[in-house]
């Protein structure tokens, strides 16, 4: 598998948010319940908006045969705020991709840290990359539910 790491661009809008909501409905359904992936990822967006943030940060897509699979982000202040693949290409090294290049941008920047609210889910990948657990967030309200999640940073 081939994967294509580039920067956002406006008609990534739509499949972004497709990612998102996949990989919270179907991957991260593991670690979390119905009524907590319902208020985190709800199945209707604000388009504008949800393309404002995109653009807003540095943001990465993984594209394999032409379709988004992944993407992720990192803002000036070194906050990797986005980090979702599509459920079908799980396990497979797209997150891995993704952080590789979201890390070569915020080294361009010249930040010496990043950090990030990692779920349940994505904590291992994280580990796996490097970063380290500050502490745990419990509880994390989001639109009245409680989702916990782990402040994790990396060094660079
Ligand atoms: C977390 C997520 C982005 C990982 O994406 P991915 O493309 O499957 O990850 P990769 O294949 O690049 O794996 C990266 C590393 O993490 C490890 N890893 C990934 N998911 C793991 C899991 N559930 N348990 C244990 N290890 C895991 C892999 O083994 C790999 O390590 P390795 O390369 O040393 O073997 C993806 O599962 C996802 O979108 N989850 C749901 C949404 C979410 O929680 N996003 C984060 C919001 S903070």
């Amino acid at each position: 598998m081939t994967i294509e790491v580039r920067p956002f661009v406006a008609a990534d809008t739509i499949p972004t948010w497709e990612v998102f909501h996949a990989a919270v409905h179907q991957t991260a359904i593991a670690d979390y319940s119905p009524e907590q992936v319902a208020a985190w990822a709800p199945d209707s967006v604000d388009v504008a908006l949800w393309r404002q943030r995109r653009l807003r940060s540095w943001t990465f897509v993984a594209v394999v045969d032409g379709e988004v699979v992944g993407f992720s982000d990192v803002t000036q202040t070194g906050l990797l705020d986005m980090l979702f693949v599509h459920p079908d290409y799980g396990r497979q090294g797209v997150a891995r991709v993704l952080v590789t290049r979201v890390i070569d941008q915020a080294r361009a920047l010249g930040l010496e840290e990043l950090h990030t609210l990692a779920s349940r889910t994505a904590r291992p990948a994280f580990e796996a990359f490097g970063f380290v657990v500050d502490r745990s967030n419990d509880p994390n309200w989001i639109r009245g539910h409680n989702l916990p999640n782990y402040t994790m940073h990396l060094s660079l």
